[in-house]
This record gives structure tokens, sequence and C-alpha cells, in this order.
């Protein structure tokens, strides 16, 4: 076969990630971490039916994870072992197909149609939105809720070391989820008190992390709709991870209530992905991501000003971070 053509097919084979996501699924790279298992050990312990998991797990072992010793017993290898549980940054959950993102990750079937304009792509596959989808299912929201808590973990003590909090009172974090970021930024700054502001799965779960992080006394959980009014005010409002998840008007829609919360003198920061040579890939593919869950989009320093000025709100002052992440600070406009 051409190398051109070779190439085309492993770049378009679904065999692999489906394969990979089964196995992640079914944890078994924690049910044979220990060594050889047999298959009807495993399937047992995964329930599953032993004939299509000995399938997909000999597939896998002959492209590199796991490996079969004989017939019908496998086991581990360093790449399993990478998909475990305990693995260190370890991809397992982000691939479960019973998580918020491995499911969403199954709506990219209906691309082709959301980019022929038919439908989106989301509610197509699953019948209503994303987040509609989350409120329905207590088990999704927690999921995504944890996945979140996992990424912003590395991205907060960053957002802190990038911004001067002695000069807030009160500081907000709208879309916060369980507050992984607020409980960071109170932990910095002794004087601040901060409100985590989020839809009813996320402000369940926030008001026992806060508690655990040792900030609740000074931490007060609201749980509010982004696009009304919000019922609070504080002179600094941050938004990460937030506006990415939605379309330009509906972004401004967000910021304008986050301006009018943090009044005529408090400053607004997004905490956004930019795009730079180095990362095209990832931002590109976050881009898609964002379009396929829930109709949104990631955003060049240009645009988010775009967004910004239609909800009357300037940027005054960007702080690249280390790991291709931005603190974009606004204020009303003039
Ligand atoms: C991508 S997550 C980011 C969470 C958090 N800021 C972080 O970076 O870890 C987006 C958050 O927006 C929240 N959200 C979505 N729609 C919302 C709405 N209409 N009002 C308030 N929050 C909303 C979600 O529940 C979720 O916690």
């Amino acid at each position: 076969m051409p190398h051109d053509s070779f190439d085309i097919w492993a770049m378009a084979d679904l065999a692999t990630p489906f394969a990979v996501r089964t196995a992640a699924t079914l944890r078994v790279p924690d049910v044979v971490k220990d060594g050889p298992v047999p298959l009807a050990e495993i399937a047992h312990r995964c329930r599953a039916e032993p004939d299509p998991l000995g399938r997909v797990l000999r597939f896998l072992v002959h492209h590199g994870m796991f490996t079969e010793p004989e017939t019908d017993v496998f086991g581990p290898n360093d790449l399993s072992d990478a998909l475990r549980s305990d693995a260190a940054d370890s991809p397992r959950a982000w691939l479960d197909l019973d998580g918020a993102v491995g499911r969403a990750d199954l709506a990219f079937v209906e691309l082709i149609e959301q980019v022929r304009g038919h439908h989106p792509a989301y509610p197509a596959a699953f019948g209503r939105s994303f987040w509609e989808d989350l409120a329905h299912n207590s088990q999704l929201s927690d999921s995504f809720d944890e996945l979140m808590e996992n990424k912003t973990q590395d991205i907060a003590p960053l957002v802190v070391a990038a911004h001067d909090w002695s000069v807030h009172s009160r500081v907000a974090d709208v879309g916060g989820g369980k507050g992984v970021l607020l409980a960071e930024i109170l932990k910095s700054a002794p004087h601040l008190h901060g409100i985590l502001v989020d839809l009813v799965g996320p402000s369940r779960n926030a008001a026992a992390y806060l508690d655990e992080q040792g900030v609740a006394e000074r931490a007060e959980v609201v749980t509010a709709n982004f696009f009304e009014p919000l019922p609070f005010e504080a002179d600094c409002v941050v938004l990460c991870d937030v506006l990415g998840d939605w379309d330009d008007e509906d972004a401004a829609r967000i910021l304008q209530h986050c301006a009018r919360a943090a009044g005529p003198d408090g400053q607004v920061l997004i905490v956004e992905l930019l795009p730079d040579n180095d990362r095209m890939a990832q931002f590109t593919e976050l881009d898609l991501r964002m379009m396929i869950y829930a109709g949104g989009r990631v955003r060049d320093l240009d645009r988010i000003q775009q967004v910004a000025a239609a909800a009357g709100l300037a940027v005054e002052d960007f702080t690249p971070l280390d790991n291709g992440y931005a603190v974009i600070e606004c204020r009303p406009q003039r």
C-alpha cells in the first residue's frame, strides 16, 4: 500500500479508539495489573461477555496494549498500566464511555451532519443538550465535575500566581464547578471572601469540596444560571474554561451578567486556552470538541476581545500561563 494511503487508514481508524475506550470503561487494566488473568475471570470481574471481550483484548494486544502469554489469558504491559485508574495522569476517566466526556465524544458520529448544517451533534446523538443531559443524570454530572476537578488542579496554581488578589475583597467564580480554582484563590489570600456560582449539580458538590479545603467559612455557594442576572455582588468575577462552551452571542450574554455583578469598578477575569504555534493541534482539537459537545468554540485573543466588547467590557491586560492558558483581565468600557 502506498505510504500516504496507509497513513490515512491509520488516521481514520475507528476500531482502535473504541477498543481502548471499551477496555478503559470496563477497567480491564486494573483487573490485570498484577499479572496475567484468564479471560473468563476478567469478563466476570468486568461484568462483560467473554467472547467479544476476548476479541477486543486480542485486537489490543496486536496494537501494543496488554499481552496474551497463553491463549485466552491476558496480562499487563506499560501501555495498559498507563490506563489504570491509579496511574499518574491516567486518561482512563476521560475515555470512560459511561462518563460525561467519553459519552460526549460519541457525538462525533454527528460531525458530518453538523458540518452540513443539519443539526448540532450532541442533541442529535442523545436527544438533549450536553448541559440538559448532565442535569438529568447525577452520575454524568458528578463524573464531569471530577474531570473538571482534575483539569483545574493543574491550572489553579498558575492562575493564582498570575493575578494580584490583594486588591479585591469579594471574588466570584462563575461556572466554577466544584470550586477547585476558588479554593486555591481563597487559600492564597486569607482576606478574601469567595462566591462559587454554578448549576444545581456542581453547586451540590461544591459545598463539601470547599469545606474539605478548609475555606468554607469564607465561601458561599450560589446556585444560579449565568444567562440570568446574577444574584450577588463581587469586585472580581472569574470565568475559567466557561466561554469556550458557548457561541459568541451566548458568551457575550454570560459576560454581560458577570460585568453587571462586578459593578462599574469591578474586574472580570477570563481564563481560557489561547492558540499558539506549538499547541495548534491541542487548540484545534479542543475547538472541535467544544463545537460537538456544546456548540461552543475556543477563541484567540482578538475574538475574546470582540466578545468582551459586545458585553461592554474592555480587555486591559493579559498574562499567558506556562500551559497555554492565559488570564485575560477585563473592566467595563468607560
Ligand atoms: C467546562 S466547566 C468549567 C468548570 C470550572 N470553571 C473549571 O474550570 O473547572 C463549565 C461549567 O459551567 C457550568 N455551567 C454550564 N451552564 C451553566 C449555566 N447556565 N449557569 C451556570 N453555570 C453553568 C457547568 O456546570 C460547569 O461547571
